[in-house]
């Protein structure tokens, strides 16, 4: 285990076995459609690329690169496009795919947006939910954990750009990012 980490909440098996069973969900939900899939750069992409390879149907890939936390503890409440999707957004359905809902601002700008493009439909599926961090009225359709109210990293989260390669989601030491 990586030496700034306090403990596992979620080991990698565990994390193979939700996606394993999200994408049975998803593959049913979008059998005979082409959605498309939509990962939140960057803390979506260990997820988006497993949870993917578990969807048996037809389906496109794109990316959006949104940040709000600037490498910051919490979030700026302002969401910034760094990079948009190369696709036309308008009549498709879209699969939006996070690792993490907090405060839910990320989400509720994203689908604000996608409405704003005149999607046909919109759907959400997060690796974790952190119910207690939510200040925006945001809900994903999908979610594979709770977590608690901790500062969680590895597979895609960060911190200050770090852990995002640790293949479990483990809670920080708090010695590491100042806390107590
Ligand atoms: C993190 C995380 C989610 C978002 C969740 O992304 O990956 O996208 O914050 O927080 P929220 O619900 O409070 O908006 P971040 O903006 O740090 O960018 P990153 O994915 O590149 O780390
Ligand atoms: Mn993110
Ligand atoms: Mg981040």
């Amino acid at each position: 285990m990586n030496n700034d980490i306090k403990k596992i909440l979620i080991t990698e098996e565990q994390i193979a076995a939700k996606c394993a069973e999200l994408g049975r969900t998803l593959t049913e939900e979008y059998d005979g459609r082409f959605p498309l899939a939509v990962g939140v750069l960057k803390g979506a992409l260990p997820f988006m690329s497993d949870i993917l390879r578990s969807i048996h149907t037809y389906l496109e890939m794109d990316f959006m690169d949104v940040s709000s936390y600037d490498g910051q503890m919490r979030s700026s409440g302002e969401v910034k496009i760094v990079k948009d999707l190369d696709t036309k957004v308008e009549g498709r359905d879209l699969l939006i795919i996070e690792d993490i809902i907090d405060s839910g601002l990320t989400l509720s700008y994203l689908v604000d947006l996608f409405k704003y493009r005149k999607a046909n439909s919109i759907k959400i599926v997060s690796l974790l939910d952190k119910p207690d961090g939510r200040t925006s009225h945001i809900k994903a359709d999908i979610v594979g954990f709770d977590v608690p109210n901790e500062f969680v990293v590895g597979y895609g989260l960060d911190y200050a750009e770090k852990y995002r390669n640790l293949p479990y989601i483990g809670v920080l030491k708090p010695e590491i990012y100042g806390g107590t």
